[in-house]
């Protein structure tokens, strides 16, 4: 039973433990910088700047929590204590990794993409506050812009037939933090085998038949996933140093 007298108590665990293939050559994607300061430094800011927010719970590339701890180290992060751990061969592996690392007493859940550096307080906020009032599973999420095909795949190259088109009204487009309960996410971890297809948390959380529901998300918590999307965040960090004095 919750001790209704204790005060809630909110962890974001993130994962970085990704190699960044897709953004191309170099150090792991959450150590690349932008505007000088690793991407890793600036999602674990954002979540540590929700005022909710007492731990975060970084998940270092598997061999490098030691290096990753060190640099963390030179940021300051306010109040926010914050724990290191090595990460796994898939993402579903490092975000349970996180979770394993939680103390007793965190009662609500955020898992955060590294790879979301500027996802604004507001939307984190949003998260928190809908998981607080009661909904077990809460993600951030966008209309899509692009009208999406079903196809039935071929090998790259080849012309792809089209099997269908969803109807895009009733399609979004889901960012990070998702936010969770925390018994409702370590029992959809617990209870969902990798490679069932959810490419989410809130996907595992879905198939325990839980109740899932989305807020409205925000244009800048976009993934950096291709290195055009480095230019997009270079350029919005650039904005909020010109006018908010974001550092
Ligand atoms: N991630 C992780 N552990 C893995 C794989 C991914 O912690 N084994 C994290 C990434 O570090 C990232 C987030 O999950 O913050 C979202 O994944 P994605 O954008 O796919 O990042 P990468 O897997 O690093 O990129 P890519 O798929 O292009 O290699
Ligand atoms: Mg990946």
């Amino acid at each position: 039973m919750p001790d209704p007298s204790r005060p809630i108590r909110t962890a974001a665990v993130i994962p970085a433990a990704g190699r960044g293939v897709r953004l191309g050559p170099g150090a792991p994607k959450a150590l690349r910088t932008l505007g000088g300061t690793p991407m890793l430094v600036h999602a674990v800011r954002a979540m540590a700047a929700s005022r909710a927010v007492s731990l975060v719970v970084v998940v270092a590339p598997p061999d490098g929590a030691p290096e990753v701890r060190t640099l963390l180290d030179e940021h300051s992060f306010g109040r926010t204590e914050l724990l290191v751990v090595p990460g796994g061969e898939t993402r579903q592996e490092s975000v349970r990794r996180g979770l394993d690392a939680l103390p007793d007493g965190i009662d609500v859940v955020l898992v955060h993409d590294a790879a979301r550096p500027l996802v604004p307080v507001d939307t984190v906020d949003a998260v928190i506050a809908t998981v607080r009032s009661g909904a077990p599973a809460v993600v951030p999420a966008l209309p899509l812009a692009d009208t999406v095909k079903q196809v039935e795949p071929r090998p790259r190259g080849e012309a792809e037939p089209v099997t269908g088109t969803p109807e895009r009204a009733l399609l979004r487009a889901v960012q990070t933090p998702q936010g969770f309960d925390r018994e409702t996410l370590l029992k959809a971890h617990d209870t969902v085998v990798e490679g069932e297809g959810a490419t989410d948390d809130a996907g595992l959380v879905e198939r325990l038949g839980a109740p899932v529901v989305v807020v409205p998300g925000h244009e800048e918590a976009f993934k950096v996933t291709r290195p055009l999307d480095l230019v997009l965040a270079e350029a919005v960090l650039a904005r909020r140093r010109a006018t908010d004095g974001y550092v």
